[in-house]
């Protein structure tokens, strides 16, 4: 695959919202010790409802489908990763207004609005123990693709996202809910950085399939 068409997208987010469903309750098992014990279903069930709405409306171009997913997940997703998540997808939409295919050059400009988006809605830098953890060594190995296919960055992009996630578990949160237990934080992995690596994961299986 040379760049992502609007179909292999569309097929990137109905998996990634399977994919999330499978994990609903080992997402909600990650939030528990350091949170809520809701990240699973908060995203279930956004996912679901972008499901449901792309099984119906037919966007225009990928930026209308990543708005579609915004603000579908802004209306249903809720709590702090909510906002977050919509934020992600509205930037990678005004870097893909009217575009029906994405290069590497292309989604690396999406993924790295949606990092900085992302920051500066949440206030999060990387080491917070949040989903940034997960999404900035995505962009960073995007970045460092050089000389790689679509699938092999996007795999690369994945690989990073996952170290980052594991990266996590010695953190000490520093925004959200679970900063309000300090040093206990340490020793749980963070559940955003979780989903965001599912999320980039389920990408690079499209990509080379
Ligand atoms: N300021 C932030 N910046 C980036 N990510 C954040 C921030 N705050 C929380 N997160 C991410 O959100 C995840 C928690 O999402 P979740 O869906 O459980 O919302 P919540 O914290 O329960 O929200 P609320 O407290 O409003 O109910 C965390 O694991 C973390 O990755
Ligand atoms: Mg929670």
């Amino acid at each position: 695959m040379l760049s992502l068409t609007g179909d292999a997208v569309l097929t990137w987010i109905n998996l990634a919202a399977d994919e999330i469903e499978l994990r609903k309750a080992y997402l909600n098992d990650l939030d528990a010790p350091i949170g809520d014990s809701d990240h699973g279903a908060n995203m279930a069930r956004g996912f679901l409802a972008v499901k449901d709405k792309l099984a119906t409306e037919k966007p225009a171009d990928i930026g209308a489908l990543f708005k579609t997913v915004a603000m579908t997940l802004l209306s249903t997703v809720g709590g702090a990763s909510g906002p977050l998540y919509a934020t992600f997808f509205l930037q990678a939409a005004a870097k893909s207004a009217g575009k029906t295919e994405l290069d590497l050059a292309d989604w690396t400009s999406c993924l790295e609005a949606a990092l900085t988006g992302v920051m500066q809605r949440g206030k999060a830098v990387l080491g917070d123990k949040t989903m940034i953890d997960a999404l900035a060594p995505a962009v960073e190995a995007l970045k460092h693709a050089d000389g790689k296919s679509l699938g092999e960055a996007l795999t690369a992009s994945a690989s990073a996202a996952e170290e980052g996630m594991t990266a996590t578990i010695p953190l000490v949160a520093r925004k959200g809910r679970a900063s309000y237990l300090g040093e206990r934080s340490a020793g749980h992995q963070d559940p955003g950085a979780t989903s965001t690596h599912r999320l980039l994961k389920a990408l690079s299986e499209v990509a080379v399939q």
